[in-house]
């Protein structure tokens, strides 16, 4: 149901850049390699690894360093100054890497180049990049590669940010970078222009991807051994809202869409972001509160608990609809932990206004918060509008959030004190070898030690063919783990067992 068009397209540059392979190997020794940088959200997260399934296809190699790549993506994100600014500096390093070597290549890709402002200031002051591709669009990176080829030695940027920001694409290769966790996109862009918000202008309306289409990718993953899926959307609560609208009477809900991947056998934990809490439907809170394969666990971005406030972000929802869902939520489920994002600062916000979102926090005493401080983005409404706390005052606002939220977060993971608790393994800790991280279904970091295979019970300290427990846990595996002290953004504790 994907138009064949897109598909067509994407096979025939697929097909050209394979007959021309000679151009894309050097000296046919080795075939050229790829670096993807990203930033961002799991949008572009995954968009990246999309891009790098298909680099794959066409033949090219991960490097493990970006200079020692020959092709270059940065994917990039514009939400705060912040990740301009860093995003900006690495491209300023590659001028003189591009210059040395004729098959290089510097790609940009994600959220910045499709915005006018910065699509122009790219081009103006890196003017060796060689292609630039809107946000999602990663079926046209292998037409920008082959239409970059250097055939003239004439320098050009093949600019696509003139193709459609609607896109949503059938199934395309994709190289995950986690084993354990495979990020599932559903939807495209975002119709809800929060006026501080860029997103809708870099990402485009709402598209919503074929059912079946995200069921068999759920599927394939879990065949390949992810015990994790994120569904993931701008709002994935207004799922299928684009098609029901255009008359497809049947396309699911949200709810019915997680409904269905939450039955896949062999499937631990199904996370979903973002929910937006002005389409937080009762649908949907009886759905997580049915099946324990879904996280308990949610973020619902409440940005302000000032109901004024909200209003001008157009949040369309009030602080009270926003308690009610809390309440609803915890109804259904019990155990489920919620977290947030704020802002602090947005313009025109009073004393008031921000002691209205502490109250709000206060309320709901939320179990993880991602706090920001407002950041004006050129082109949405409210980069226009005026200041009227000072710097001082809004960093200051920012520290008593955090403390509170600090506050809550303690309180929150003291809960697990003492208890055997589930945990999914991402890795080794980076800073100490003897430690694993991992998540709980609810979200929580923690950070596990195994003590020394005599200290176990004996059932505990091998498998079931011989192996010392210590030897085989990796990425993915399900274990128990005792939690012995609780932080603010973690949980340290002692393996138990394997599950
Ligand atoms: N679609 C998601 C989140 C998108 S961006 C949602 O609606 O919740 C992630 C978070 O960045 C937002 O929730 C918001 O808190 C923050 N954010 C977005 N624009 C911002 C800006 N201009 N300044 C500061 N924070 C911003
Ligand atoms: Fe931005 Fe609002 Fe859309 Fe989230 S819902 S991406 S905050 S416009
Ligand atoms: Fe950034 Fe774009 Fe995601 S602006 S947060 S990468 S949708």
């Amino acid at each position: 149901m994907e138009n064949k068009k897109e598909n067509k397209n994407i096979d025939f540059y697929i097909e050209e850049i394979r007959t021309a392979a000679e151009e894309f190997h050097i000296n046919e020794t080795r075939p050229l390699s790829y670096f993807i940088r990203t930033f961002g959200c799991q949008q572009n997260d995954n968009d990246s690894e999309i891009s790098a399934g298909l680099l794959e296809h066409l033949g090219l190699e991960a490097a493990s360093q970006i200079e020692e790549a020959d092709i270059v993506i940065f994917n990039t994100c514009s939400v705060r100054e912040n990740a301009d600014r860093r995003f900006y500096g690495h491209l300023g390093n590659l001028k003189t890497w591009r210059s040395e070597e004729k098959q290089r290549r510097i790609g940009v890709m994600g959220c910045m180049p499709g915005q006018g402002t910065h699509n122009k200031h790219l081009k103006d002051t890196f003017p060796y990049i060689d292609f630039l591709l809107n946000a999602g669009d990663m079926g046209n990176l292998p037409r920008a590669l082959y239409e970059s080829r250097d055939q003239s030695g004439k320098h050009f940027i093949v600019d696509l940010t003139d193709q459609p920001k609607e896109m949503t694409y059938p199934s395309l290769p994709v190289k995950r970078e986690s084993r354990h966790r495979a990020l599932i996109s559903i939807m495209s862009g975002c119709n809800n222009f929060c006026t501080y918000c860029i997103v809708p202008y870099a990402r485009g309306r709402e598209s919503s991807r074929d059912p079946q289409v995200i069921i068999a990718e759920a599927q394939a993953a879990v065949d390949n051994g992810a015990k994790e899926i994120m569904l993931i959307g701008q709002n994935v609560n207004s799922y299928g809202n684009d098609k029901r609208r255009k008359g497809e009477s049947g396309f699911p809900s949200f709810a019915q869409l997680l409904k269905e991947i939450a039955q896949i056998p062999d499937l631990s934990v199904l996370r979903y972001m973002t929910s937006h809490p002005k389409d937080l439907s009762d649908e949907l809170i009886e759905v997580i509160g049915q099946y324990e394969t879904i996280e308990p666990h949610v973020h619902l971005p409440l940005q302000s608990g000032s109901t004024r406030l909200l209003k001008k972000m157009n949040r369309r929802y009030t602080a009270e609809h926003y308690l009610g869902l809390v309440q609803k939520l915890r109804a259904a489920r019990p155990e489920i932990t919620i977290s947030t994002d704020i802002i602090v600062g947005f313009p025109g916000e009073t004393e008031e206004d921000f002691e209205a979102t502490l109250g709000l926090m206060e309320a709901v005493k939320f179990d993880r918060a991602f706090t920001f401080i407002y950041s004006p983005r050129s082109g949405t409404p409210a980069a226009e509008w005026e200041q009227n706390a000072s710097d001082v005052e809004i960093q200051e606002r920012f520290e008593r959030l955090l403390d509170l939220q600090n506050t809550h977060s303690l309180e929150s993971n003291k809960t697990c004190l003492d208890k055997s608790i589930y945990v999914l393994v991402s890795g080794r800790s980076k800073t100490d070898e003897e430690v694993f991280s991992g998540r709980t279904k609810d979200d929580r970091l923690v950070n596990f030690s195994v003590p020394d295979v005599s200290q176990l019970e004996n059932e505990y300290a091998y498998t079931a063919r011989g192996e010392a427990v210590t030897t085989v846990i990796s990425e993915g595996s399900e274990v128990l783990v005792k939690v012995t002290k609780s932080k603010t953004t973690s949980l340290e504790g002692v393996f138990e067992r394997l599950l």
